[in-house]
């Protein structure tokens, strides 16, 4: 058995990759640790409790986290502030948690030993015109917009400082926008299905002319599993699965598959320095480590997550008011 020590795992994509690991990669005995801010969920785990370990804790934590570290034989470190909205309402939880958290685990990390995997972002790039031919790779420079984004650059520029001046046997990714089950409700695609099951309006900020470059959470997931196998001490890997659609498209497909008019939703304000577009080209990924996207049919990924959160209502609807009222205060 490999011990694997999973940061944010009561998170949206954190849980999604206990999920995963635990049906396709059962070699793998799985410890999270999860704070269990606003944003950790444990009813994401529930159906796993006994197929884990969880231990509640702060990844800033040096103490708790040296000893975590010493159990375990890798890391995969999902946990983060990630919403770019609060970040803009306040940056001090992303300094926190996304640079001194990761200086906690890569400290540790480099104490004892350990293989760490890094999660992060495209944002970390900046944004592309909607012309631009090009997208990200791996050589694209470093140029983020946010509180957010920075803090995640920051976190990526000490992996990459603690893998050269250390020897530290770290690899990381830079994905873009996942979508799927157990996804917070203050994010884009399930606000505007949970407003829809809730009889509000969807929220589009300004002309939702911006373009994300969308894939499937299990994508992401098979993508780090192929990294943790076959990825080169040292590098970054993009992934992504050639998802590009403008927030218009994605909400008028969402309000079409729900049976709405597609033109049922408003204009609200646009979101202060507000990326452009994001598009990424994981050829890298691809041609290096034969790793391959499943779930390519947006429309069909769209339609999956309509049916979870119409099902699962008792996993958000007690947070629908909260995330709304914050919304409302920025005219959002
Ligand atoms: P999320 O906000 O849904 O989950 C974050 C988890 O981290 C939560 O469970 C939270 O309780 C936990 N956490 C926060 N601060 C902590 C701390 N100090 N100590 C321990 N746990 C803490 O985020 P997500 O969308 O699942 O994103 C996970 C990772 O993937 C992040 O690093 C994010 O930057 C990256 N990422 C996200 C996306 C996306 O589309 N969501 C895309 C690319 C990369
Ligand atoms: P989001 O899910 O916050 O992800 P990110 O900021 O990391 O890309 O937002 C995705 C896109 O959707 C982004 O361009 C902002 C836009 N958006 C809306 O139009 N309405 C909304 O209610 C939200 C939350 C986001």
């Amino acid at each position: 058995m490999t011990k694997l020590l999973i940061t944010g795992g009561a998170g949206f994509i954190g849980s999604n990759f206990v999920h995963f690991t635990l049906k396709n990669r059962p070699e793998y005995e799985i410890t999270v640790v999860d704070k269990l801010t606003y944003a950790g969920n444990m009813d994401s785990l529930t159906e796993v409790m006994d197929k884990i370990t969880f231990v509640k804790g702060d990844i800033c934590d040096k103490e708790l986290m040296d000893k975590l570290v010493s159990e375990t034989d890798v890391i995969v470190h999902f946990a983060a502030e990630s919403h770019n909205d609060n970040s803009l309402r306040d940056p001090w939880p992303f300094i926190y948690t996304n640079i001194v958290g990761t200086y906690t685990i890569l400290e540790a990390v480099r104490k004892h030993g350990k293989r760490l995997h890094h999660i992060s972002t495209d944002e970390v790039y900046g944004d592309l015109e909607l012309d631009d031919p090009n997208k990200f790779t791996e050589n694209t420079q470093y140029n983020p917009s946010s509180p957010y984004s920075s803090a995640k650059a920051s976190s990526d520029m000490l992996v990459k400082a603690w893998v050269r001046s250390f020897g530290v046997k770290a690899t990381l990714s830079n994905c873009s926008n996942n979508y799927g089950p157990y996804q917070h409700i203050e994010k884009f695609i399930p606000r505007q299905i949970t407003n829809i099951l809730s009889g509000i309006s969807p929220k589009l900020y300004g002309t939702g002319e911006q373009v994300r470059d969308w894939i499937h959470v299990d994508d992401h997931n098979s993508a780090v599993h192929t990294i943790l196998d076959k990825g080169k001490i040292g590098e970054l890997y993009l992934i992504g699965a050639n998802g590009e659609q403008n927030n218009k498209y994605v909400l008028e497909t969402i309000l079409e598959l729900m049976g709405k008019d597609k033109n049922a939703y408003e204009h609200v304000n646009d979101r202060p320095g507000h990326d452009m577009r994001y598009a990424i080209d994981s050829s890298k990924l691809r041609k290096e480590l034969g790793w391959l996207p499943k779930y390519t049919n947006l429309r069909e990924g769209l339609q999956a997550t309509i049916d979870w959160y119409t099902k699962n209502d008792a996993w958000w609807k007690n947070e629908k008011a909260k995330v709304e009222a914050a919304y409302a205060e920025k005219g959002q």
